[in-house]
């Protein structure tokens, strides 16, 4: 994929049951346009993804999964692994914040994560952002480096390609308190400057990178703008279906 196409992925979290999603993407099909430019994805629960799989227009939306195991089969009770989610979905979310701060998620599982997603075909979001307090102590820098490399250690430069970031800064997530454009423009360029550093300035450039934190209609078109914002990572807007394909119409719109 290259950065001519804006991407758009809806995380549900833990929101919306079997039937309520069915219905939900039925209402999103309605009113999310199809466009050449921007690709649409969804991140149901785990138990709504085979469903909607069977029901989604694959040109209208791809789907994502919010999570699964690194190992792809075995005596793992109560897990689902990338194996077993190929041909159902196209992208798998790895390292959100809530992963790593309610299940203390750490490096080297999203590090597995990545090497399984791409072993099976999966393109792995891998999110990495700060806490208000990292912030604070200024090691924003720091954090990010860390998680960035943590994630992406055994990804070669070809593998690169299929690897989409996530800036989520945790202190701007399902608040309300978006990061300013600034802080976000500040953020992604640290971390394309950091994938420089790592695959070479070629690598780095085509590497699409998301923000996500308080994405509203409102405030998406200043992020729009940010030449190095490829798109977003949205939770609550995801949930509104006037919202989150009004979100979609303002990324077809970027002059980016
Ligand atoms: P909100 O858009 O609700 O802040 O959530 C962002 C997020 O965590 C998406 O993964």
């Amino acid at each position: 994929m290259t950065r001519d196409k804006k991407l758009i992925i809806g995380n549900w979290k833990m929101n919306l049951g079997v039937q309520e999603s069915s219905l939900y993407v039925h209402k999103l099909a309605e009113k999310v346009q199809i466009h050449r430019n921007v690709e649409v994805v969804l991140a149901p629960t785990m138990l709504t993804l085979q469903t909607l799989s069977l029901q989604v227009n694959f040109r209208q939306f791809k789907l994502a999964a919010q999570n699964f195991y690194w190992r792809d089969s075995g005596a793992f009770t109560g897990e689902v692994s990338a194996t077993q989610l190929r041909g159902i979905v196209q992208y798998g979310i790895i390292g959100h914040s809530e992963r790593r701060h309610v299940f203390h998620e750490t490096d080297k599982d999203t590090r597995a994560k990545v090497q399984a997603a791409i072993r099976n075909g999966i393109r792995p979001v891998l999110c990495i952002g700060e806490t208000a307090n990292e912030r604070a102590i200024g090691e924003t820098d720091d954090i990010l480096y860390d998680q960035l490399i943590g994630g992406l250690a055994n990804v070669t430069s070809e593998e690169l390609n299929e690897v989409v970031i996530a800036y989520e800064p945790v202190w701007a997530i399902g608040n309300g308190h978006s990061a300013s454009p600034l802080d976000v423009k500040t953020a992604v360029r640290a971390i394309r400057h950091n994938l420089k550093h790592l695959y070479g300035a070629k690598a780095s450039e085509a590497v699409q990178i998301l923000y996500g934190g308080s994405v509203t209609e409102h405030n998406a078109a200043d992020y729009l703008e940010l030449s190095d914002v490829d798109g977003f990572l949205l939770g609550g807007s995801s949930l509104d279906a006037k919202v989150f394909s009004e979100i979609v119409e303002k990324a077809h719109k970027s002059k980016n």
